[in-house]
């Protein structure tokens, strides 16, 4: 895309009003409850895909799909800045994806705990993945990496987050990201291949500890777990324990996610950026465009 494509529209996104509505059960939002950085993090993914489309060669954005949405962190300045492309909002949690339905508009997929038997509306011309990958072992990512692969466009762009070597830091230092058992596990096998990866388990306990120290939820687990049959019902109507076996933490090197990128036929990897979304994740851009394509030569050059 042309720098004048890109940059009307970044200026498009500076002008517009972003929709402001934010979902009481948002993880993302009970998370970090602070209005700039939840809306700084959705810009930021906005301008990770502005940087993979000013290398790429695609012309013109008429179909996102943005997987996992959540509750719409990112969603709702992605519709800020594409108002004409058509969405698709998928995500695992369904009250998510009928959140962004009805509050941004576009079309929503339910999706499943294996993400390559989802049928997808594409072909998509741009397909946003914010931490998915950074919750999922290898052998996830690069299935799932190559399955969304292929429901790209031609030159379609995938823009996609890893936890890289700043989640160390960010689990020293500033909220752990699982509990330091499992944590040991990961850093060994990330030292050792490149990737690490551990489930949360079902613990109420290894909900970070941004969230459980929340008014709400802390009231709520306390509930759960002072009446019989108190964590089923929390289950049941907050999601509070809900972790799937195979949801949990990675961590990954940037060569270890341009290995398995470089292994997926008919794609160009873009760029990697480190700590490129939100200054904190990891970004890998890939385009559906044949690494391996025929030069194209001028015929009169011939
Ligand atoms: C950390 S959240 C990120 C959500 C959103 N992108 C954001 O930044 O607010 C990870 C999301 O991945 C979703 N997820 C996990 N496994 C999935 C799957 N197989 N298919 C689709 N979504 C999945 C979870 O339901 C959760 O909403």
């Amino acid at each position: 895309m042309t720098p004048d494509a890109i940059d009307t529209i970044y200026q498009r996104l500076k002008r517009s009003t972003i929709i402001q509505a934010i979902a009481p059960d948002d993880e993302m939002w009970l998370a970090a409850p602070d209005l700039s950085y939840y809306f700084s993090v959705g810009e930021s993914a906005v301008l990770a895909i502005l940087r993979a489309l000013a290398i790429g060669s695609l012309q013109n954005v008429e179909t996102i799909l943005d997987l996992p949405c959540g509750h719409g962190r990112e969603a709702r300045h992605l519709c800020a800045a594409f108002p004409e492309a058509s969405f698709t909002f998928c995500d695992l949690y369904r009250a998510g994806v009928d959140f962004c339905t009805k509050t941004f508009g576009g079309r929503g997929v339910y999706s499943a705990p294996d993400l390559t038997q989802v049928r997808l509306p594409g072909p998509f011309d741009v397909i946003w993945v914010g931490s998915l990958f950074t919750h999922v072992d290898q052998r996830r990512t690069a299935e799932w990496m190559k399955f969304l692969c292929s429901c790209l466009s031609d030159n379609g762009v995938l823009v996609a987050t890893f936890h890289g070597r700043w989640a160390i830091e960010v689990q020293r230092t500033v909220h752990p990201l699982i509990d330091s058992d499992r944590w040991r596990g990961i850093l060994r096998d990330f030292e050792r291949t490149g990737y690490g990866y551990a489930d949360y388990g079902d613990r109420y306990a290894d909900y970070p500890a941004s969230i459980r120290g929340r008014g709400k939820i802390i009231k709520l687990i306390n509930f759960a777990d002072s009446v019989p049959g108190g964590r089923i019902l929390a289950r049941r109507f907050f999601g509070l324990f809900e972790r799937a076996p195979g949801y949990g933490v990675s961590l990954s090197k940037p060569e270890k996610i341009i290995e398995i990128a470089g292994n997926i036929p008919g794609v160009r990897i873009l760029c990697y950026s480190e700590r490129g979304w939100a200054d904190f994740q990891d970004v890998l851009a890939v385009a559906r465009t044949d690494r391996l394509k025929p030069l194209e030569i001028r015929p009169d050059l011939r």
